[in-house]
Order: structure tokens, then sequence, then C-alpha cells
């Protein structure tokens, strides 16, 4: 019998998603337009942030470097985070001329380690970049603590914590500024997305200019699905902005988040539940209880973990890799950087395993067999 493979990442999309495409097609009106400025709107409500200002933009990578400059962050400048983060985080430093700098991770957690980070503050540190590695967050009251002691500015990497909360509070609402992505693999997708949650209206007001190329375009007037001829230019910008069409897949996917955060920490507690059995396999620290997880991730012994991605793979059942360390790239193995020993052991171990919206328990069932026989236990 021919099985189906089973994709790592498997997007979720359904009627709803399909006719939010075609009116946004319809309308007309294909750059930035209402179906954005709604999108922030739903975003801010569902992160119950009335107190904060959202501003969708194109991607992840995109939010990452303009929450970078707006926290003032330059050449010359040293951001600290993790080595075990996106690539996207540290091209977003580069972007802005600074220099990233790699902290080490905690070992349950898998997010910054701030003893680690605290080593490396410096007279050039500007910012740090914390980020939520999906299944345990940061732990950021002791984030924002250290980083009023050290004096710095805080970029909290919520892609992976999108409807998550921490201690009762909407991951997203509580940073200095925090972002989202939307791309196609992500909890909520806009195909191509992401999204910055800031404090006031002068740094939405910095934003909006610096999304359009850094035109004084006022975005109500694009959220009317018009544009104005005349315009002022004072600072650098990107042609960063999100798309209609974009914003209205984001609101379709909105409006079934409580749907596709619950079936995906089901998937999670199953998984825990029958992998924390093997010995050789180190399951998330967690009970996902207020987490809607993105990814699912297993630790296996470093020689083994070729062998068990073959052993799937053989079996149709794909994996994946989050992350090679930044440090471990050509063009950042010579960055500034403390022990990485926790981050150089997990880079070797980490594996994500299949995790999808509404995902089948057969499927589930299929991938631990595939685990068990691997590690030769029955299936
Ligand atoms: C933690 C993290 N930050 C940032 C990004 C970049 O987002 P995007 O792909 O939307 O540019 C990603 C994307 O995978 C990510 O996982």
């Amino acid at each position: 019998m021919h099985l189906e493979t089973i994709p790592v990442f498997k997007p979720l999309i359904e009627t709803e998603e399909i006719l939010a495409s075609q009116r946004a097609l319809e309308m007309g009106w294909l750059g930035m337009g209402s179906y954005v400025g709604e999108f922030e709107e739903a975003l801010k409500t569902f992160l119950g942030a009335r107190d904060r200002e959202v501003v969708a933009v194109s991607t992840g990578h995109a939010a990452l470097h303009l929450g970078l400059l707006l926290l003032g962050v330059g050449s010359g400048d040293e951001v600290i985070t993790p080595s075990f983060n996106n690539a996207a985080d540290f091209q977003a430093i580069l972007a802005t001329g600074a220099d990233p700098v790699f902290c080490d991770i905690e070992e349950d957690s898998l997010c910054i380690n701030l003893a680690s980070a605290a080593e490396l503050v410096s007279p050039r540190t500007k910012a740090m970049i914390v980020m939520d590695y999906d299944c345990v967050l940061c732990k950021h009251d002791e984030v924002a603590a250290f980083a009023r002691t050290h004096g710095l500015r805080v970029l909290h990497d919520a892609a992976h914590a999108f409807g998550s909360s921490y201690r009762d509070r909407a991951v997203g609402s509580f940073s200095d500024v925090a972002m989202f992505s939307f791309d196609p693999v992500k909890t909520i997708t806009c195909i191509d997305g992401g999204a910055l949650v800031v404090r006031t209206e002068d740094e939405r007001r910095r934003l909006h200019e610096m999304r359009l190329i850094g035109m004084s375009q006022p975005a109500k007037v694009m959220y009317n699905n018009a544009r104005a001829w005349t315009y002022d230019m004072q600072a650098i910008g990107f042609r960063y902005h999100m798309a209609n069409l974009h914003a209205a897949i984001g609101l379709a996917q909105l409006a079934k988040i409580e749907r596709i955060a619950s079936s995906r920490r089901e998937a999670c507690l199953y998984y825990n539940e029958h992998l924390r059995m093997i010995d050789e396999v180190i399951v998330p620290k967690t009970n996902f209880a207020g987490i809607t997880p993105f990814l699912y991730y297993i630790r296996v012994p470093a020689k083994k973990r070729h062998p068990l991605r073959a052993f799937l793979n053989e079996r149709g059942i794909e994996t994946g890799i989050h992350w090679q360390p930044g440090h471990w790239f050509t063009l950042f193995k010579n960055c500034h950087r403390g022990d990485l020993s926790v981050t150089d052991r997990v880079g070797h171990e980490i594996l994500s395993l299949p995790l999808h919206s509404m995902m089948a328990t057969n499927t589930l069932d299929r991938i631990i067999s595939g685990i068990r026989s691997f590690f030769g236990r029955s299936s």
C-alpha cells in the first residue's frame, strides 16, 4: 500500500481562505488597502492590546528589520541574540549595519540564557533579540528586568508564539517591540506577511513611513483603497508593506485561530505522551498550557539524528532541523560570541517532527510508530 508522505508543515487552506482571496482579487485594489487595516485591527483585538499599535508588513524578516531600526539600532552597534535563532534575525541585524553577538540558550527552554547574555554586554550593545522557541516561552519578566539593568532595548521575536500567552497576557502584548511572521508555514499564514506590535502612535507613524519607502502617505487613505498623490519623505524606507490579498487570507486564518491552536496543542500533547517513554528521546518540557505550538521538536543523540531522519524518510515521514546555529554559518563564523556549548549540543540533536493544524491521530501514530521502531521498541 502506498502511504502518503507526511510533510513537516502543511498549511490549513480551506474554503474561507479561497473565498477571501477571491473577494480580495475581485475588489481590484491589489496593494495595501482596506483588508490590511482590518487585519491590523483584528490582530489588536485578538492580542487584547488596546494600548498597543499593530503594523502589518510584508514578511517577518521585514518586521525584524524595521523593529531594530525603530529601536535605534544602526552601524557600529551590537545586538545580542541567541545563536540558536532564525537566519532572518541575524540578517536583519546585519541589514541595519550592526553586528550580531551570539549568546547561549537554556537547556530546558531552548530560549535565551540571560547569564550568557550578561557576559556579552558591552558599551556597543544597543538591543537584544529574544525569541520564544515554540513550545516553551522565554522568561519574559526576567528579560524585562535584564534589559532595564543593562539599559537595552528588547525586540521580541514571537514568530513561533503567535496565539500563546505568558502569565495570562497574550504574547506580543507586553514587550518593547514584538514581531510575528505569517509566512507560508506559520501557525496562521498570510502566504507571506508579518506584523510589529509597538507602544506609541509615533512608533506606528514611523513604521508606516518605513514600510512604504519612506512616504508619509497616511495609512487611513490607503485603508480606503485610495492613495495620496503628494507626500513628504523624511526618513529611510523600504517596500515592506502588506498586500490586500495577503491580509484577506490572514483575516480568514485568524477567524479560526481557536480551532488551529487547540488541534496543534492536542497533537503536541499526544507526541509528548507517546515519545517521552523512549529513553533516547527528549521531548519539550511543558504541559502546553497557554501555548499555541508552531513547531514540535524532539532531541535525539547527535549520532542518531541523521540515521533517524533517513529511517523516517524511507517511511514517507519528513523531518526538519530548526536550526543550524548562527555561528555555524560562514557569514557569521567570526562574530563575537560567548560560550555556546548548549547551542552546539542542541544544534546537533534537534529534530522537528511534522505538526499540522487538524492533524489526524493515525498520522501521528504513524510518526510515533516510526520513531519507536527506530529506537528498537515495538510499534
Ligand atoms: C523565529 C523566526 N523569526 C523570524 C522569521 C522570519 O519570518 P519570515 O519568514 O516571515 O520572514 C522566522 C521564519 O521562519 C522565524 O522562525
